[in-house]
């Protein structure tokens, strides 16, 4: 049996960096469900969507699963480049063809880089930080906190593309090609930290792929339970399929984010293999790669822990199931 990663806990305190989106509302359900978490702030990062869309979903949704933690608002762009969106990928407001309610409570005041600050120091050597979407916030959080690294417990990042294709450019992943001088920044301060991020790039979540047999699942559990959150996910779900038949790739689709926070939770799912990984920042072809180097030409450090071997049968059968317990 795999030891869970952090056996000494009964419920891990995360920060959930995301810019929901449409696999990024499965993950944080996922992590709403979970007993063995317990999410203590929420940082709404620009990217699928506007900031302001990403945070009003953030807020809707944390209130219909019952989460008190605060929910902070992100930068309105990119440290460096112009803002890019994905409405394509995950419609207009981020959960494709879901209507979402008016949210009735407010955000934090705080900015979303100093709730990360805040939350690592108050919870110091506890925290596990969970970067889904773009790293602006995180980057500037170390502006302010340079030690954030040796304060966090462990980062899980969902980003890059190791030895394969990317998804928005040729070479590079969305969440580093929106920002990728964040992106860089974030994998040399971390390089630093005492247990190395976990980096689940794109060839370990699509390997999670959804068909048709998955999204009947979500709609049995929408008309099961009647839950809201449920019925979200399924208008959601439905637009998702319909981006990736339209990109070439079939009645199908890639679910990214909710495995990053399963296997931050439970350690289970996928291995990991240690790799020095760096982000291409002045190609004119591939700037927002990530290039990792695999046979040791730079003599760095591994500065990650790279997701391997995923196992998405297990996986999937995990998250429908814990859904399935809350969800009610
Ligand atoms: C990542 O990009 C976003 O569109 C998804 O939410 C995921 O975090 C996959 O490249
Ligand atoms: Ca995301």
């Amino acid at each position: 049996m795999p030891q869970p990663p952090y056996a000494d806990i009964m419920t891990l305190p995360l920060l959930v960096d995301c810019d929901t989106g449409i696999d990024d509302a499965i993950a944080l359900s996922y992590l709403a469900a979970h007993p063995g978490a317990r999410i203590t702030g929420i940082v709404s990062t620009g990217g699928n969507v506007q900031v302001e869309a990403v945070h009003r979903n953030n807020l809707v949704l944390a209130e219909l699963l019952d989460l008190d933690a605060p929910i902070a608002r992100g930068a309105a762009r990119p440290l460096v480049q112009e803002p890019m969106y994905a409405d394509d990928t995950h419609g207009p407001g981020g959960l494709g063809h879901a209507e979402l309610p008016e949210p009735s409570r407010a955000g934090d005041p705080r900015s979303g880089a100093q709730l990360w600050v805040d939350l690592a120091r108050s919870h110091p050597g506890e925290l596990v930080g969970l970067v889904l979407g773009p790293h602006t916030n995180l980057a500037l959080a170390l502006e302010i906190e340079p030690e954030l690294p040796q304060l966090l417990r462990r980062l899980h990042i969902m980003g890059g593309a190791i030895n394969h294709r990317g998804n928005t450019g040729p070479t590079s992943e969305w969440n580093v090609a929106v920002d990728p001088e964040a992106a860089q920044r974030v994998f040399a301060a971390f390089s630093t930290a005492p247990q190395r991020p976990v980096l689940g790039s794109l060839e370990a979540t699509e390997a999670v792929r959804f068909t048709q047999h998955e999204l009947d699942l979500f709609i049995t559990l929408a008309e099961r339970t009647g839950h809201p959150v449920a019925q979200i996910l399924v208008d959601a779900l439905r637009f998702y399929f319909e981006f990736h038949e339209a990109d070439g790739f079939g009645w199908t689709a890639h679910v990214h984010d909710p495995l990053i926070a399963a296997h931050a939770v439970t350690g289970e799912f996928a291995g990991t293999r240690p790799l020095a990984v760096d982000v291409e920042l002045a190609g004119t072809l591939t700037r927002g790669q990530t290039v990792g180097d695999e046979l040791g030409r730079w003599a760095r450090e591994p500065n990650v822990e790279l997701l391997t071997g995923v196992r998405p049968e297990l996986f999937i059968e995990h998250l429908l199931g814990t859904l399935e317990t809350d969800l009610r």
